[in-house]
């Protein structure tokens, strides 16, 4: 008999620990949601969250993430590219390797907005698909001088968890291919957002 409990407990543990984790932070959508949501936020508790990934951006070969959607015959000339506009649907990854696992995608536009430096301006979201992130967005908009050590741009907003945080995410350029153009970037992310108490 003991013999048998032992076994079913084992059973039921080993249910516990392989039930999939997939919805257990599902936030709820819809206007209703949202509105309760606001209505709870004077009990909501705000949260520091760090965030860690890397940003593959791949222009070159026959699967670029990203690509030149406008140009003017000004930026051939322009040292700095100044003109250039590229859309983007980059991984982001755990790791800096290519085939390192996929946490979310960097969809959104960066332009050549500098005559002095290379100097882009963002204008993304990061989508994130993975863990307890999966659904929810961050916005990025910021000035990204992409040949300095470190980059600093806001984070501007969000959705999903993230709905109404703001933060600081830097960049830092871990491997850059001259001839290409391809860069694997790696991002640290600081991000105030709200969770319920
Ligand atoms: C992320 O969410 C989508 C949509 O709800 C779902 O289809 C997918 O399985 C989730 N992925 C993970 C890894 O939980
Ligand atoms: C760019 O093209 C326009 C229209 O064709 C032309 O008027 C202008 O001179 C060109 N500028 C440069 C920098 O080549
Ligand atoms: C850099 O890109 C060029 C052109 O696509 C390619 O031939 C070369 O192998 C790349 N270098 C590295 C280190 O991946």
């Amino acid at each position: 008999m003991a013999k048998l409990i032992t076994i079913l407990m084992l059973y039921s543990l080993a249910q516990a620990i392989s039930k999939p984790v997939a919805h257990v932070n599902v936030i709820p959508q819809g206007p209703e949601a949202v509105q309760e949501w606001f209505k709870n936020l004077p009990n909501a508790k705000e949260k520091l969250t760090k965030l860690h990934f890397y940003f593959h951006d791949i222009v070159s070969g026959k699967n670029p993430s990203a690509i030149t959607v406008a140009q003017s015959n000004f930026t051939l000339k322009s040292p700095t590219g100044f003109g250039l506009v590229r859309m983007m649907d980059d991984a982001l990854t755990i790791g800096p390797e290519p085939n390192s696992k996929i946490i979310g995608r960097a969809q959104g536009i960066y332009g050549s907005a500098s005559l002095e430096e290379v100097g882009l301006l963002m204008t993304l979201n990061f989508v994130f698909t993975e863990g307890e992130y999966n659904g929810s967005t961050l916005s990025v908009l910021g000035h990204n001088p992409v040949f300095r050590e470190y980059r600093e741009m806001p984070i501007v907003g969000g959705s999903g968890v993230f709905r109404l945080a703001r933060g600081v995410a830097t960049a830092k350029t871990v491997w850059f291919n001259v001839t290409s153009g391809d860069a694997v970037v790696e991002y640290n992310v600081m991000v105030l957002h709200y969770v319920c108490k």
